[in-house]
Parts: C-alpha cells; sequence; structure tokens
C-alpha cells in the first residue's frame, strides 16, 4: 500500500505556524485568491521556488474574454464547448464566460497594462476561437506583466505573506477535513508545518512528467499528488494538452511559440513547404489544439523529419514588434523570425485535470479547495481553448475567497491547535522517497513521453502501467496488486 504522508513527522516536534487562509502556489490563481481573501483574515503563499517562478510567467498569447464590440459571452460558451470535445462541464464554462470580463477589468483597475490600439484594449485570436477575443501585453509578454501587476499588490500588503523556498510535502487532514500542510523549509533544511482553516492547492500542471514540456521546471504536479494522497477526488487526468508549436530545439523544457502567432497569420508548412492544416480542419491553422498536435505528429510520421515550420511572412505586423519576447530567444539559437521558419513540435503544454471541485473550488474534503491548472472545475473539457487558462485562475480564484471568507469561522483556532498537538503521521522515512524520484524522474518522463503522448493505444498505455509499477513496487517494496490506487481504479468522470 502507498503510505499516507510521504515523510514521518510529528507535528510537536516542528516549527508551527498558524494562519487564517494557507495557499499554495504563485502563478495566478494563487495570487488573485490571496487578494481577494485578504480583507477576510490572514493570508499565507507558500511558493516552491520563487515568487515568479510560474506558468502564469511565462505565459505568452494572453487571456480570453468575451469584451469585443462583436463579442458575447455566449460566442467564448460555444467555442470553449466545441475545442473541449464535448467533455466540459455546461454550468462551469458559464461561469467562466460570464465572470470573466469583470475580472479581467479588475486586472486592468490594479494597474496590468495590456497592449492598446488607439486607446481601446487590443484583442487577437488563437486556435480555435471565432472572435479576437484574447488580450494580450507587451505583445508576448501577458503573463508577466499580469504576475508583475499581481505581484505589486501581494507584496505590499499587509495581510499577505509570501514564504518562498518552501516545497509542499503533504495535506495535513484528519478525517475528511483539513488542516494546512507539511512543508519542507529549503532555506533552514527543516519540515514545517502551516496550519490553516482553509487551505488552496493551486501549484499549477505537471508538464515535468513528459520528456518533452513547455512548462518551467516548478511544474511537477505537487498539489494534484498530495490531493490525491490526501483523499481528494481527481478527475480527468488522462487529458493533457500538447502545445503544437514549441520550438524545436535541444534545450528543455521547450520554448513556446505562441498560438497567437498563427493567430496574427502565420502558417504551419512541412518539409516540403506544403500547407497541411487544410487538410485537416475547416479552420486549418487556428483549429483546436489537440487536432494541430496531432496533425503535426502525422506530417512528421509521413515525411520521417522531427519538425514542421511556422512561416511568418504573412503578417501584418513586423514580427519583432508584435512577438519581442519569442523572436529575442529564437535569435538566440540561431533562427531570425522575420526571414526564416521557425521550427516547431509539439510539446506537453497543460493539464485539463487535476483536483476535482464544484463551481466555488471546494474539493470533497472540507476546508480544502484547489484552483488554476492543479484543479479540474471541468471547464476545459478534453482540450482547453486557448488562453482560457489564466481566465480560469481568477474566475474560481474569486468565488474561493469569497468562499473561504464565509466559512472562515468553521475551524476554530482551537481546532487548530487541537489538530496540531496531536498529530503526527507515519510515512517513508526522510528522504528516501526524494532519492528514489531523483532516480526515476527520466525513466518516468521518457515512458509518459512514448506510450502516453499525443497518440496513444491500449498497448502502450498497458506497457507504461506495467514499466511505471516495476519502477514503484522494485525501488520501495510497494504492493501495487490488484485493487491498488495507481492506475487501477476506473477514471473519474463526474459528469
Ligand atoms: C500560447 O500563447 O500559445 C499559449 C496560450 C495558452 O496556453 O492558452
Amino acid at each position: 500500500m502507498i503510505p499516507r504522508y510521504i515523510s514521518n513527522f510529528d507535528l510537536t516536534d516542528i516549527p508551527r505556524l498558524y494562519t487564517d487562509f494557507l495557499i499554495i502556489g504563485t502563478g495566478i490563481a494563487g495570487l488573485y485568491t490571496a487578494l481577494k481573501a485578504c480583507d477576510g483574515g490572514k493570508v499565507t503563499i507558500l511558493t516552491k521556488r520563487r515568487l515568479e517562478d510560474s506558468n502564469t510567467d511565462l505565459a505568452q498569447g494572453g487571456i480570453a474574454a468575451a469584451i469585443g464590440t462583436e463579442d458575447t459571452p455566449r460566442l467564448h460558451l460555444s467555442d470553449t464547448l466545441e475545442a473541449g470535445a464535448g467533455l466540459c462541464d455546461l454550468p462551469a464554462v458559464e461561469v467562466l464566460v460570464n465572470e470573466g470580463p469583470d475580472c479581467v477589468m479588475e486586472l486592468v483597475e490594479i494597474g496590468t497594462r495590456f497592449d492598446r490600439v488607439e486607446g481601446h484594449l487590443a484583442l487577437t485570436r488563437e486556435g480555435a476561437h471565432r472572435q479576437r477575443r484574447i488580450l494580450h501585453a507587451r505583445g508576448d509578454a501577458t503573463g508577466e506583466e499580469i504576475r508583475r501587476a499581481l505581484s505589486d499588490q501581494v507584496t505590499r500588503h499587509p495581510e499577505i505573506d509570501v514564504h518562498e523556498d518552501i516545497y509542499l510535502i503533504d495535506l495535513l487532514t484528519e478525517g475528511n477535513a483539513c488542516y494546512g500542510a507539511l512543508a519542507w523549509d529549503l532555506a533552514r533544511q527543516q519540515k514545517v508545518a502551516y496550519l490553516a482553516r482553509s487551505t488552496v492547492i493551486s501549484t499549477g500542471g505537471a508538464g515535468h512528467l513528459y520528456l518533452n514540456t513547455t512548462n518551467p521546471g516548478v511544474a511537477t504536479g505537487d498539489g494534484i499528488a498530495a490531493g490525491f494522497r490526501a483523499g481528494a477526488r481527481l478527475a480527468d487526468l488522462e487529458f493533457i494538452q500538447f502545445h503544437p508549436t514549441a520550438l524545436y530545439h535541444e534545450d528543455n523544457p521547450k520554448f513556446l511559440v505562441s498560438e497567437a502567432v498563427r493567430g496574427e497569420g502565420a502558417i504551419l508548412r512541412n518539409r516540403l513547404g506544403e500547407r497541411f492544416m487544410e487538410r485537416y480542419h475547416p479552420m486549418a491553422d487556428l483549429a483546436p489544439r489537440d487536432v494541430v498536435a496531432r496533425a503535426i505528429v502525422d506530417e512528421l510520421r509521413q515525411t520521417g523529419e522531427p519538425c514542421v515550420f511556422l512561416d511568418t511572412k504573412k503578417l501584418p505586423v513586423p514580427f519583432q514588434e508584435r512577438f519581442p519576447t519569442i523572436y529575442q530567444h529564437c535569435l538566440q539559437v540561431g533562427i531570425d523570425p522575420s526571414r526564416d521558419w521557425i521550427p516547431v513540435a509539439p510539446a506537453a503544454h497543460y493539464i485539463m485535470g487535476g483536483v476535482r471541485t464544484d463551481a466555488d473550488g471546494q474539493t470533497n474534503l472540507t476546508n480544502l479547495f484547489a484552483c488554476g491548472e492543479a484543479a479540474c472545475t471541468g471547464v476545459h473539457g478534453a482540450n482547453r481553448l486557448a488562453s482560457n487558462s489564466l481566465l480560469e485562475g481568477l474566475v474560481f480564484g474569486k468565488r474561493i475567497a469569497t468562499r473561504m471568507k464565509k466559512k472562515r469561522d468553521d475551524v476554530s483556532l482551537r481546532e487548530l491547535h487541537r489538530f496540531s498537538s496531536r498529530s503526527r503521521g507515519l510515512g517513508e522515512p526522510s528522504g528516501s522517497l526524494t532519492q528514489q524520484a531523483v532516480q526515476w524522474r527520466q525513466r518516468l518522463q521518457t515512458i509518459m513521453w512514448q506510450d502516453v503522448g499525443i497518440l496513444r493505444d491500449g498497448q502502450g498505455l498497458s506497457r507504461a502501467k506495467e514499466t511505471i509499477r516495476g519502477l514503484v513496487e522494485g525501488s520501495l517494496g510497494y504492493e501495487l496488486g490488484g485493487g491498488s490506487r495507481l492506475g487501477d481504479g476506473q477514471p473519474d468522470h463526474p459528469r
């Protein structure tokens, strides 16, 4: 059996910190939830590196919201449902598209400087959007600008503390209730317990399960795994989004070449120079992301080449003006996008599944919420519509903050003290799991890339399952027999 905790601990032996709202992760979901919650109590945010290390900071294309004169939430809903391949949760998508525009305007109010044309917010398109509805900043530095605006507010607020270099080890639970998290303080090299009335998992995605990913090194699925060990329901984990156009280069993580580049008119070409997307979907280069990624794999199989190319010659604005970050990065690796085709190939980008929540971010565990990429609200279905992820972090972060403030006094300080004075957990002796994980990491990433990647079949999935079972049982001696919780359960589709 997999132990409930991955590390031994006795809370009476380690430093304990008390807070009202514990938020784990500093992407858009964590930062916005913190700002919205801090008028209702003390907020503590944990991040395993620096505040700016997150997928949010790397987001290029933008954030989607139905604010254009030709656009409506209804049209945004319809594009989201279609991209999601029939598996979106309709009420959750309604929440997203209806509440999204106000949240984006709040970002503007707190000082996010989105790009403008003649004073109006500039809007672009990305795959599967039938309208121009993507706001962007400094061309292709949207995430960095949103993070800057949010972190300026967060770091100045007296009721919010940010703790950097703190690794989540496990959620602390008793029965069906969560009372905070056990963490590892990298600077002090010791465990620390954060006791909280409410806890939010906003730890982001899990791109580093794969050999090739656009995600930063911090995206290792920690929050989803901790939720799983604590008994939180997970859903839709099989739905991994592969971004079609990561820069084809030896670097890893792979540098993203935003879908907005195609939104502005770039086209995909194969090795023979043929424009191929028209053969795969009526929306051609702006087809949904999963369709484009599969089409590229198909082309690569036919031509035997490792990459296809983005031809940016037809852009209405010079490439370097509209996409300065991508331009500079390409130059660094010897490609001049104003002259050369950009070599691209798919890479793991986003996980649609995660810790299952209701429309207020509440998980099945009392006092535990999940938000952003680590959560599964159901808005993305089987394939997320481009630029809906930053929006999801805002909309559901705001809802979580409202719910946490309302129920703040459901957990008394006395209850937290009582929990922390008794709680101990039996897990692995400290360090042994970490050592195993380092050894497994590349093997696991290779298996996932080869057998649980863009194209899958029963044979590959069974092979991956058996190999992973072998890794776990061989290294740790866990019995993962027929009824285990690793890989043998039925997928959880609450719809
Ligand atoms: C991109 O800029 O292509 C990424 C946008 C997203 O993942 O939503």
